[in-house]
């Protein structure tokens, strides 16, 4: 192998393939034209060794622990930013100044309400439905609401559905989890910041007053920043194919909601908690610790391990200390789920098993517990995330229509079914 190109040896057949390199991380072996040059496709089950596209924007160090938006540290981007400013980043590639902050505000602040008829359309789904489930369906059908932001040649209309994506998630996600406990929605009020909005949407009720508590409005906004974007997981990546064959923005977002939905994914924050809740004491730790490493048992450690991240998860450090925040400020001294948390990521943390396979906690290993304090019911938890994500997967989206290279998405495969064979009629089998 070259420094730009590479060499492959097939059926005594040489071929060379270029090496494209990017600002930082590994180079990429060019395959595009292996096909015609060789008539064999790649194999990469999972994607573990195919990078689907090019992108400016998120830029993961899985061995080194290191997560950067647009090269900025997810660290000081939680520590000194709110949510919109990593909005506004993603989406425009550079940080806002004072005036283009204030004016991002007001606009993602004035697309929060929902059409009316929405709220009619949320009477179909049955009352005990799961949020993710209305969530799904309420996104898919913003295209049939907002049909003047669906022209996605155009760039006006994919900035206006960009931004009525991240302002109304707030508050789908609230209708969806005020629906299953059957008290009234609650409309944003255009006074608040993002997230303080979202919280009063998920908590008042019309019959008292409602405060936001501003350290718990601040803990949620550093969440939903550590949510933001993750570059090629598998919602994103589900995002790009579903708008790779030109879907309008809202059926792409709804696609990749549906891809969090999975405890392998986003509903791995629900998984860990409920993991934690059926470990239930300390003194039974040794005992999962134990099925987790029997390769006959099914049961993973949720919360655990990453694809990418072969160390520690740089959000979930900040996670940690967010949720030791909110315990304080909700005066919660003992609770068994900490204890048991902290004490498996102890001992999983000195386990030969688990250290050898670098699994280390995730970001869902401490949401959950995070929350669960603040007042939202599991269920609610891969909703949250994806309110989050929302940001992430639009601006992925805008950079890959935006692309001018940008074809469909159309992966091949490597067919074992049966070779070709005579029909035999019905009377006949
Ligand atoms: N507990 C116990 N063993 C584990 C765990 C775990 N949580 N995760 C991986 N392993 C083991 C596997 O059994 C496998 O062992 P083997 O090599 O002996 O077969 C090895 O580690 C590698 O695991 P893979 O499943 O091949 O790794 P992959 O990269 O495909 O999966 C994943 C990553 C899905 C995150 C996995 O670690 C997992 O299931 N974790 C629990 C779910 C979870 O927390 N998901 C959240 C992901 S983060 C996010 O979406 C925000």
């Amino acid at each position: 192998m070259s420094g730009t190109t590479s060499q492959l040896s097939v059926d005594g057949k040489t071929v060379d393939m270029a090496i494209k390199t990017g600002s930082i991380g590994p180079s990429v072996i060019d395959i595009a034209k292996l096909y015609a040059q060789t008539g064999m496709f790649t194999y990469d089950p999972g994607f573990t060794s195919t990078a689907s596209c090019e992108s400016e924007i998120t830029y993961i160090d899985g061995d080194e622990g290191v997560l950067l938006h647009r090269g900025y540290p997810i660290e000081q981007l939680a520590e000194h930013g709110d949510f919109l400013e990593t909005c506004y980043l993603l989406l425009y590639g550079e940080l806002p100044t004072a005036a283009q902050k204030a004016d991002f505000d007001y606009r993602v602040t004035r697309h929060t309400m929902v059409h009316e008829q929405m709220a009619r359309f949320f009477q179909g789904f049955r009352r005990d439905a799961h949020p993710m489930a209305v969530l799904v369906g309420s996104i898919g059908a913003m295209s049939a609401f907002y049909h003047d932001s669906t022209d996605i040649s155009d760039p006006q209309q994919r900035m206006i559905a960009s931004m009525r994506l991240i302002a109304k998630m707030p508050t789908l996600a609230a209708m969806a989890y005020k629906y299953t406990i059957g008290q009234p929605f609650v409309y944003p009020l255009n006074s608040l910041d993002y997230t303080s909005n979202f919280l009063r949407m998920c908590f008042a009720v019309p019959a008292e007053e409602y405060k936001v508590n501003p350290v718990l409005s601040r803990a949620l906004d550093r969440i939903f920043i550590l949510h933001a974007d993750h570059e090629q997981n598998a919602s994103t990546s589900t995002v790009r194919l579903a708008g790779s064959s030109g879907a309008n923005p809202f059926a792409c977002i709804a696609a990749g909601t549906a891809c969090l939905w999975g405890p392998a994914h986003g509903g791995a924050n629900e998984a860990a908690l409920r993991m934690l809740m059926e470990i239930g004491s300390v003194e039974n730790i040794p005992k999962y610790i134990a099925k987790a490493k029997d390769k006959n048992d099914p049961f993973r450690l949720m919360g655990f391990g990453h694809r990418v991240y072969k160390n520690y998860d740089p959000r979930a450090k900040i996670m940690q200390k967010t949720t030791h925040e909110v315990l304080n400020e909700l005066g919660i001294k003992d609770d068994p789920l900490l204890d048991v948390a902290i004490e498996l990521e102890r001992i999983a943390l000195s386990d030969e098993y688990f250290i050898e396979k670098k699994l280390y906690p995730n970001i869902d290993f401490y949401s959950g517990i995070t929350l669960k304090a603040m007042g939202f019911p599991t269920t609610m938890f891969t909703a949250l995330f994806a309110l989050a994500r929302t940001v992430g997967w639009i601006a992925q989206w805008k950079e890959m229509i935006e692309d001018p290279s940008q074809r469909i998405g159309r992966p091949r495969q490597l067919y074992t079914g049966p070779t070709l064979r005579e029909y035999t009629p019905i009377g006949r089998r």
